[in-house]
């Protein structure tokens, strides 16, 4: 016997179907972007961008495009930047004219625009050992000449797939251009833009190439103050074409004894040291230490007091040369403190064959 369905039952169906469709559609939907490995990336540098670009108090957001948007992630805001001329120390010769080569033209551009002599350059490079300071310098200037400055993580353009990478680098560039002027800081360049090699992937190559591309485009247009600075260890290792494309290079070597004695009295200012702590001293038994390596030296001796006073719970092991004994707080840095984390670093060192003096002159 047929059954006959009512007019009720067949609305009541429809609207199962319907809500059983629109139940799946979603679902399906938020499975597929929780399959989508980038979402999270995606949308911490969403927010991230929008925050910094709202702290420069320009540009809408919504006039980015979505690489851009990611790219805009690493923005840095000079009033952010800790680093100044006053926290470099011995390096005064690279700061001088760095500040009448590329800080003036980008401030004074009106000074500078009529020839073609005196603009500032599209592509620096900085090359020395590791630990002189190069990524120091590298922040300062951003900081010291206002711009904007994008602190371009390589690993971000190489790790995506083909596609993705080009249209990063591509927004790289669009970006930098839309927030002029601007400094892209690419640290390690050499690791990025290496001499292309027949060992190349294919994607790699033809990035580099989009990427030379991409800068060439800079140098062309006059008005355009977009710099490239890039910061290695191995100049040698670089792309002769991208060494064409950096005519303003500063070496920053190992600093000599004047320049280290800048940096321990840097280092040291406003910490209370005894008073025969002897810099020059200090300084000349420091021959081949980088700028970080004093640094490390100064941290392990400041630590030796600190762990005197975790231990007898005074600070009166050593008495000052004034004959003035601590006992409630800590006791300042001694020169014995200084020679034995001296000593500490040159013995491992010992151990760990010589620093990296990779010292190679650019020519
Ligand atoms: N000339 C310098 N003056 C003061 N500090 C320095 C100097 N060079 C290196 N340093 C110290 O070493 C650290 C590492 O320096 P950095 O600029 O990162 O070296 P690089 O980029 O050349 O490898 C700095 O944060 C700073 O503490
Ligand atoms: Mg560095």
């Amino acid at each position: 016997m047929g059954e006959t369905i009512t007019r009720g039952e067949l609305v009541g169906l429809f609207v199962k179907i319907s809500l059983i469709s629109v139940a799946s559609y979603f679902s399906m939907r938020w499975m597929l972007n929780q399959i989508d490995p980038t979402r999270k990336q995606k949308k911490s540098a969403k927010s991230k961008a929008q925050q910094q670009l709202k702290k420069l108090g320009i540009l809408n957001p919504s006039t980015l495009s979505e690489y851009e948007i990611v790219i805009a992630s690493h923005l840095v805001i000079p009033s952010e930047i800790q680093i100044s001329w006053e926290d470099i120390a011995g390096l005064e010769d690279v700061i001088q004219e760095l500040k009448e080569t590329v800080i003036l033209p980008i401030q004074r551009k009106d000074l500078f625009t009529s020839s073609q002599l005196t603009r500032a350059p599209k592509g620096i490079l900085l090359h020395g050992p590791p630990g002189c300071g190069k990524t120091l310098i590298a922040k300062a200037t951003a900081r010291e000449a206002g711009t904007r400055f994008i602190n371009l993580d390589v690993s971000m353009l190489t790790d995506k797939w083909y596609g993705e990478s080009q249209k990063l680098a591509g927004a790289v560039f669009s970006l930098a251009i839309k927030l002029q002027p601007c400094i892209i800081f690419i640290d390690e360049i050499d690791s990025f833009l290496r001499a292309r090699s027949s060992h190349d992937h294919e994607a790699t190559a033809m990035m580099k190439a989009q990427f030379m591309a991409l800068w060439d485009g800079l140098t062309s247009d006059p008005d355009c103050t977009v710099i490239i600075m890039g910061a290695t260890n191995r100049p040698q290792d670089l792309d002769k074409a991208i060494l064409r494309r950096m005519p303003a290079t500063f070496h920053i070597g190992l600093p000599k004894l004047n320049q280290r004695v800048a940096i321990f009295s840097l280092i040291m200012e406003g910490e209370p040291t005894a008073s025969d702590v002897d810099i020059q001293k200090l300084a000349r038994m420091t021959d081949g230490f980088s700028g970080s390596d004093i640094r490390e030296l100064c941290r392990n001796a400041s630590v030796y007091r600190v762990r005197d006073y975790m231990r007898t719970g005074t600070g009166s092991r050593t008495i000052d040369g004034d004959g003035e004994e601590f006992h409630d707080a800590l006791r300042p840095i001694t020169m014995e403190d200084l020679t034995l984390s001296l000593e500490k670093m040159k013995k491992s060192r010992a151990h760990c064959g010589p620093p990296s003096l990779v010292n190679i002159p650019l020519d």
